[in-house]
């Protein structure tokens, strides 16, 4: 009796009848109130937890937050291409933050590169390889700066709304993160609103936020990352030899005083972001790697000809124009190009 009246209940939670479950349950209620009121408390705890393992409901817990760093490191080191620093970085700064049970702060990440070199790419791995749901998971927030925050009027409105936001989200989930893109468009001084939550603060308001995740974006100091890359290569260098403490320091300058969201933030001043990421410019044997990947997509019956490959590599923008030694949008619009030069 007792199985037969789980199963009704359970059906009548997931259908949501609630009219339907009162006759029948009274009707089943024959043991005394106290025990039932026990009976029926266990029951809807086992119920949510039933309910976040069918995927009937997202839950803030190890059925809808599963870290895979094993997948997370195949990806960057399989699916991205020239990015030693990114590699090392993200890998190890995600994978201890998670791992570590009290972080004393929220990890805080500002990628730093020209369009199409991965900076998005890496942050969807990041997402995709914590979050069940991937980008469609609601403990997972994408602002984007030039849609979100487009005039410098509302300022104040925006860091209001963006603090509710954070504290409601955060109060949901812990295991929060947000990815701020388009960064260099962000009015100047908003950021400054979420530099509470990127501290050691064990709360605000009652929530803590040091389990989160913020990552930035933005084209800030790509054109320093390119300078540095070319200098490399011209003193015969291999790009590699680059190291992260070189151009941390750089890119910090950089977000502060050029024209972007970060400009004279005090996020910036205080230290509170961890790591600045830079992404290299993607050379031509980077850029072949994604047009071959792009063609595997295709699924196409006969074999690519390298002529054809060097076709879709002339019809992208190289810089400097006397070297051409960087694609100018890095591996952005690959898959359009390749379609453009296979259907001719
Ligand atoms: C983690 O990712 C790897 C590589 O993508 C995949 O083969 C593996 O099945 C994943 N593990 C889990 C537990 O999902
Ligand atoms: C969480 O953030 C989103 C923006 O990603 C916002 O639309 C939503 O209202 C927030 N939720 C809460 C409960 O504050």
């Amino acid at each position: 009796m007792v199985k037969l009246f789980r199963c009704v209940l359970f059906v009548c939670l997931v259908v949501k009848c609630t009219a339907f479950l009162d006759p029948i349950s009274t009707g089943f209620f024959v043991t005394t109130a106290a025990s039932s009121t026990f009976f029926m408390l266990a029951e809807i705890t086992g119920l949510t937890s039933l309910r976040c393992k069918i995927n009937f409901m997202e839950c803030c817990n190890k059925h809808h937050i599963k870290p895979n760093f094993t997948g997370l490191e195949y990806d960057l080191k399989n699916k991205l291409y020239g990015q030693d620093l990114v590699f090392t970085t993200v890998l190890r700064s995600v994978k201890s933050h998670i791992e570590n049970p009290n972080p004393s702060k929220a990890l805080v990440m500002s990628f730093h590169g020209w369009t199409g070199s991965g900076k998005n790419y890496v942050t969807q791995m990041i997402v995709n390889n914590l979050y069940v749901k991937k980008l469609r998971s609601s403990f997972v927030h994408v602002f984007n700066a030039e849609v979100d925050f487009k005039h410098q009027s509302q300022l104040q409105h925006y860091k209001d709304q963006l603090q509710i936001w954070l504290h409601g989200n955060v109060t949901k989930c812990g295991k929060s993160i947000f990815i701020f893109d388009e960064m260099d468009h962000m009015p100047e001084g908003l950021v400054d609103a979420v530099k509470p939550y990127l501290g050691n603060n064990p709360s605000i308001h009652g929530v803590d936020y040091r389990k989160c995740i913020f990552i930035f974006l933005s084209n800030t100091g790509g054109k320093e990352i390119n300078k540095k890359c070319l200098e490399t290569w011209r003193s015969g260098y291999s790009r590699s030899t680059i190291k992260l403490s070189d151009m941390q320091e750089l890119l910090e300058r950089v977000a502060f005083n050029d024209k972007s969201g970060f400009r004279l933030s005090g996020i910036v001043e205080k230290n509170l972001i961890d790591h600045f990421v830079p992404f290299f410019p993607l050379e031509r044997e980077h850029v072949e790697k994604c047009i071959k990947d792009e063609i595997k997509k295709l699924n196409l019956k006969r074999q690519i000809l390298s002529s054809e490959v060097n076709e879709i590599m002339d019809e992208l923008q190289w810089i400097p124009t006397d070297l051409r030694l960087y694609s100018k949008s890095g591996c952005k619009r690959i898959a359009q190009k390749v379609g453009l030069v296979l259907a001719t």
